[in-house]
């Protein structure tokens, strides 16, 4: 028996309209889960944003007021779409609420904010997910394998990099993400989040870096109006960006490996060029999110003139097999999430946790926090491990 299962959706901007695709998609794709979710209220505060959501996406109620959907006793699970300073006080307030959380990284503006909504959820007894979508792609699910079966030898060292040119553009408003308040770090919440958990995820605990960064568009024009996403404005007053553009840093894991995390929002000729290359003593892996269904693997005996070559995922890596059949037809980004809104529902169904947790936020919120610290003595600094 499938059961109905009611959830909210607050901030709808580009994650929050994602994460509705992704509920609604769900059931198409995973025909077996348990629980069939219904988009009970949305709550958004620019004025009509919601009601407009309500009407493309089928919400059965829209309000201003996230704090409506905390006292709605038809929501059971509730997806934070809501910009960075935001997390922590919505996240803490559905948990209390008895609401379970599928929450966009990085939870909150600091690792205080990513434990203080862990242990709220812990504390209600609610599932946390976390937005953490790239490790979701069934590439990086076959490389985590290879890499625990031993495929590669020991590893070595290991490269992630996340360039991306969103920022790049002078004419970028200074949105939420670029002020301290609101958006808390700037590339280091925005990618090298994502970058922090995938190092994580493939190699283990991360437990010493030393990192350097910079901010290289000063100044931006301020938004006229509302915003969602990256969006423009020019010709108005001025403001300065308060938070760094690039971070580059140097990892040392638990395992001995070496790595390099290296993010920037404003790398000009670089889209969404997200993705890492790892290193062992016998092999290699490459992966690239542009060209997310491939994987580059280099596995022998040869050590010098090994060949690499480029394999297309299929039904047999990851989730592949929910939404193609057969090998090389591509997956994108919208399908990440629907992998994501599966994990969070059969969480919650089965009472048990499946993909990303709160835990997870709280990990890669301790690296950033430890990249910051790094970034201001300008030496070696031990990642807290929660
Ligand atoms: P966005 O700016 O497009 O959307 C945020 C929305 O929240 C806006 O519509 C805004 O009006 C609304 N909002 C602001 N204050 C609110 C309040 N008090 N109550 C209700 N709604 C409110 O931002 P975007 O890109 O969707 O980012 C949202 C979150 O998702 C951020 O935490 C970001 O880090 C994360 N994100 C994750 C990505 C991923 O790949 N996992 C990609 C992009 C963003």
């Amino acid at each position: 028996m499938v059961r109905a299962l009611g959830i909210a959706v607050i901030g709808f901007g580009w994650m929050g309209r994602v994460h509705t695709r992704a509920y609604a998609r769900v059931a198409h794709h995973y025909p077996g889960l348990g629980v069939r979710p219904e988009p009970v209220a949305v709550a958004e505060e620019v004025p009509g944003r919601a009601e407009e959501a309500a009407a493309r996406f089928g919400f059965a109620s829209a309000t201003r007021d996230w704090r409506d959907v905390a006292a709605d006793p038809r929501v059971e699970a509730v997806s934070v779409t809501a910009p960075n300073f935001l997390h922590r006080e919505i996240g803490t307030a559905m948990a209390a609420a008895g609401k379970h959380l599928w929450i966009e990284k990085p939870v909150g503006l600091t690792l205080a904010d990513a434990r203080a909504v862990a242990d709220a959820a812990a504390t209600a007894g609610v599932h946390g997910a976390v937005g953490f979508n790239y490790r979701n792609a069934p590439a990086v699910e076959t490389a985590r394998e290879l890499i625990a079966s031993g495929d590669l030898g020991t590893v070595t060292h290991a490269r992630f990099r996340l360039f991306s040119d969103y920022a790049a553009h002078p004419d970028g408003a200074l949105t939420w993400r670029y002020e301290r308040a609101h958006g808390g770090s700037g590339v280091l919440a925005d990618l090298a989040s994502h970058g922090a958990d995938l190092a994580r995820f493939l190699l283990g605990d991360i437990t010493e870096l030393v990192a350097d960064s910079a901010v290289f568009v000063p100044h931006r024009p301020r938004p006229t109006g509302a915003t969602a996403g990256h969006a423009r404005a020019a010709g108005g007053a001025t403001g300065a960006v308060e938070n760094e553009d690039y971070a580059g840093c140097l990892l040392r894991f638990a395992s001995g490996a070496r790595g390099v995390l290296e993010a920037c929002r404003v790398s000009v000729g670089e889209q969404n060029a997200y993705g890492f290359e790892v290193h062992g003593t016998r092999g290699a892996l490459f992966w690239d999110f542009r060209r997310m269904n491939e994987l580059g693997v280099s596995r022998g005996t040869a050590y010098q003139d090994q060949p690499v070559s480029t394999v297309y995922t299929g039904p047999g890596d990851g989730e592949f097999g929910a939404f193609q059949p057969g090998a090389a037809n591509a997956m994108g980004y919208d399908d990440l999430k629907v992998i994501e809104a599966y994990r969070f529902l059969r969480s919650i169904d089965e009472d048990r946790p499946y993909g990303t947790t709160l835990a997870d936020a709280v990990h890669s919120a301790a690296v950033l926090e430890a990249m910051a610290a790094s970034v201001r003595s300008g030496t070696w600094t031990g990642v807290r491990t929660p």
